[in-house]
């Protein structure tokens, strides 16, 4: 439907993305590992013309100016964001946003907030603490000093930073079995990263994803599973940086995604919920996706919430909403919609 009502109206639509992600106008002549790196942008911007939007690009890399400008002559309808990162800094994009906040121009995805609280895991944590949400037992380290296991943790642990993405610095060593490996691992990942480090409860099971869609009503989308495919069985079935993102690695052991069925009795609808509360607790706008572990024996955790998760036709979120009955461009639409509805401050001050 919301496919539709983007045709009907054509929108000016201003893509924000990284400009070293700027993609080519065909597909034709590149080799698919180069393709995968720009080509959520590549299917949103073809995707909006397609639909009979007035689209312009602008690429944001360390400098608001041309941005600023071009909201201000141009007044786009809206702003797609795809941007993840200004300057090198992952957590600077929700600072871009709170400009299009301040410029009183709208965008599609997370609203600044949720940005900052969905890309903190430690703070996230506290808050599903507080709302009861479920999620393996935590500590955080602010420093590279273990000096004993903390009360309420048990072996095996997984060490990781607070806030890095994109399985960062995820390895088989992330997961340990002693104070010695938690000490070295915790050590290692703040030396990494300068940054918090979240240590917490190792959860075997399986991986799943929950998509969420909406700003006031939410939408969750069928929950997807990450499949290892033919990995070698002496490793943990963990999203390593090689499992997500290494191409030939993937390809050779068959890893990839698909619907999640078979769960635990019970899973599914638990999934779902925890995902809705999630969205909520966090007070995330737009679009999310929340990653699980399940239990054999049906426990259900989340791990992190997604805001503004990876956005290419083929990945987990636009192909667990394709299963849902939304295809590709009324999904693109159902974006547009969102974040045109989106009632920030200055809409519900100033209207
Ligand atoms: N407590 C845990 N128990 C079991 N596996 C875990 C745990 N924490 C993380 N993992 C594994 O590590 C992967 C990456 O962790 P997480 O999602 O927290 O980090 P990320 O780098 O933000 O990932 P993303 O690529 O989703 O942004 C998870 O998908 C999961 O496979
Ligand atoms: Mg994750």
């Amino acid at each position: 439907m919301s496919g539709r009502m983007a045709r009907r109206q054509p929108r000016r639509v201003l893509v924000l993305l990284h400009p070293g992600l700027m993609p080519p106008d065909s597909l034709e002549g590149h080799a698919p590992k180069a393709v995968v790196e720009w080509r959520a942008e590549y299917d949103v911007i073809t995707t909006l013309r397609a639909a009979g939007h007035e689209v312009r690009v602008i690429g944001v890399l360390d400098s608001l100016d041309a941005l600023q400008a071009e909201v201000q002559r141009w007044e786009p309808d809206i702003v797609f964001n795809l941007l993840e990162e200004f300057d090198g800094i992952t957590s600077h994009d929700q600072h871009v946003v709170g400009l299009l906040e301040m410029l009183r121009q709208p965008y599609t995805g997370c609203n600044p907030r949720g940005l900052l609280l969905s890309r903190d895991k430690g703070l996230s944590k506290q808050v599903f603490a507080f709302h009861g949400i479920p999620t393996p037992a935590f500590a955080v380290f602010d420093d590279a000093q273990v000096k004993r296991l903390p009360q309420g943790l048990q072996f095996p642990l997984f060490v990781k930073s607070t806030t890095d993405d994109a399985s960062l610095g995820i390895a088989q060593a992330s997961i340990v079995h002693d104070l010695a490996a938690l000490r070295e691992r915790v050590a290692f990942v703040y030396e990494r990263n300068r940054s918090a480090v979240l240590v917490e409860e190792f959860i075997e099971g399986r991986e799943c994803y929950v998509g969420v869609l909406g700003n006031d009503r939410l939408t969750t989308l069928p929950a997807w599973e990450l499949d290892f495919g033919s990995m070698p069985t002496q490793l943990a079935t963990i999203a390593t940086r090689k499992v997500k993102w290494d191409f030939d690695y993937r390809q050779r052991h068959g890893i990839g995604s698909r619907p999640a069925t078979g769960l635990p009795p019970g899973a599914d609808k638990a999934m779902a919920r925890i995902a809705r509360e999630v969205y909520r607790a966090l007070g995330l706008s737009g679009f999310a996706r929340m990653d699980f572990r399940v239990r054999s024996d049906g426990g259900v955790f989340v791990l992190e919430a997604n805001a503004n998760p990876h956005l290419a036709a083929h990945e987990d979120f636009a192909r667990s909403a394709a299963a849902a009955g939304m295809d590709y461009p009324a999904l693109i639409g159902r974006l547009l919609t969102l974040g045109l509805a989106y009632r920030s401050h200055w809409r519900i001050l100033y209207g």
